[in-house]
């Protein structure tokens, strides 16, 4: 391998740069030619490359986003698309492709592999929802992002005696919301993996209020879906003044952690040795404290179980 390339795709995630930079870097040292890909899939398709010096990722490793920015591309999901990714990458004799992103960035580096590039997935997603790593980059900076923000909200929910109902992002996954509900003493935690009742909410409400609580943080994963119509009904079941606020792509953004940049540097380093021993089809996960390679299937492998203990640790703390 003398040549490489890496592009981000799929939802930025804070940590992205810091694992961009890694590959840059990690490259260059190794006597690699490094290109970066614009608008991931996006730009490969249509041939947005440069190359990439050591200056190119100077005072990136701190910033959220992805200064290559990043697509959900439509067109990779076509076989006209796939077949262009890869004759671009093969007119510049560029024989690797780093792919920096959830799932969906994954398969379509697999349709590059069948073309005959070699492909390394590094996760990065701030919903940590990729099998084969305990963490994604950016889910750390994700949670952190989410406690402040509550922090904030208990503020004003304290001061009017309200109960707010706080939705965070996660697609289908809700550990965003059960290890954020944890971290800020969430009086309820709704995650789309197990099933709840509202008037248990209602119920743990009413305890709260009767011990002189005067206001409640409820978390909701999106993946439950219905914030607002739950807010609703949680006020016409309780009496109580609620409130919903949507946390949105604020989770999205904001400097990493230092966590976040570790795992991506790390990451993005480990990505560039798989590639020096001419292996393909891995990913880098995080496991056991330790940032390994191993194949990318295992990312297709069933979602680790949602963490019940946690969940149920929550629910006791918060009775
Ligand atoms: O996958 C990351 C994520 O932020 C999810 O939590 C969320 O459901 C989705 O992306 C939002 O996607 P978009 O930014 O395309 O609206």
């Amino acid at each position: 391998v003398k040549r490489i390339a890496v592009l981000t795709s799929g939802g930025d995630a804070p940590g992205m740069n810091a694992a961009i930079r890694a590959v840059v870097r990690k490259g260059i040292y190794h006597g690699l030619t490094v290109y970066g890909v614009e608008r991931g899939y996006e730009g490969l398709i249509h041939g947005e490359f440069r190359e990439m010096s050591l200056g190119s990722v100077a005072d990136i490793i701190h910033r959220g986003g992805t200064t290559l920015r990043t697509a959900r591309s439509k067109e990779m999901l076509t076989a006209e698309g796939q077949a262009a990714a890869a004759a671009q990458l093969r007119e510049r004799g560029i024989d690797a492709l780093i792919v920096i992103g959830g799932d969906g960035s994954y398969r379509g580096a697999q349709t590059l592999a069948a073309l005959g590039i070699k492909i390394v997935g590094i996760p990065g997603t701030i919903d940590n929802d990729i099998p084969g790593t305990d963490l994604t980059i950016g889910f750390d900076t994700a949670i952190n992002t989410v406690v402040e923000a509550v922090s904030k909200i208990r503020d004003t929910a304290t001061s009017h005696e309200r109960t707010f109902l706080v939705e965070v992002m996660g697609r289908t996954c809700g550990n965003i919301a059960l290890q954020a509900g944890l971290a800020c003493g969430a009086e309820s935690i709704l995650v789309p993996e197990i099933p709840f009742d509202l008037d248990e909410v209602v119920a743990k409400l009413r305890r709260g209020h009767e011990r002189g609580k005067n206001h409640s943080i409820i978390l909701v994963a999106e993946g439950v879906g219905g914030a607002y119509e739950m807010g609703e009904e949680l006020r016409r079941r309780s009496g109580f003044e609620t409130r919903v606020t949507i946390l949105g792509h604020l989770q999205r953004g904001g400097n990493p952690s230092a966590l976040d940049a570790v795992i991506a540097s790390a990451m993005g380093g480990k990505a560039v040795e798989v590639l020096m021993r001419g292996e393909t089809n891995q990913m880098t996960a995080y496991v056991n404290q330790e940032v390994i390679a191993c194949p990318i299937e295992a990312a297709y492998g069933p979602r680790p179980p949602f963490n019940k203990n946690l969940y149920d640790l929550a629910e006791q703390l918060s009775i």
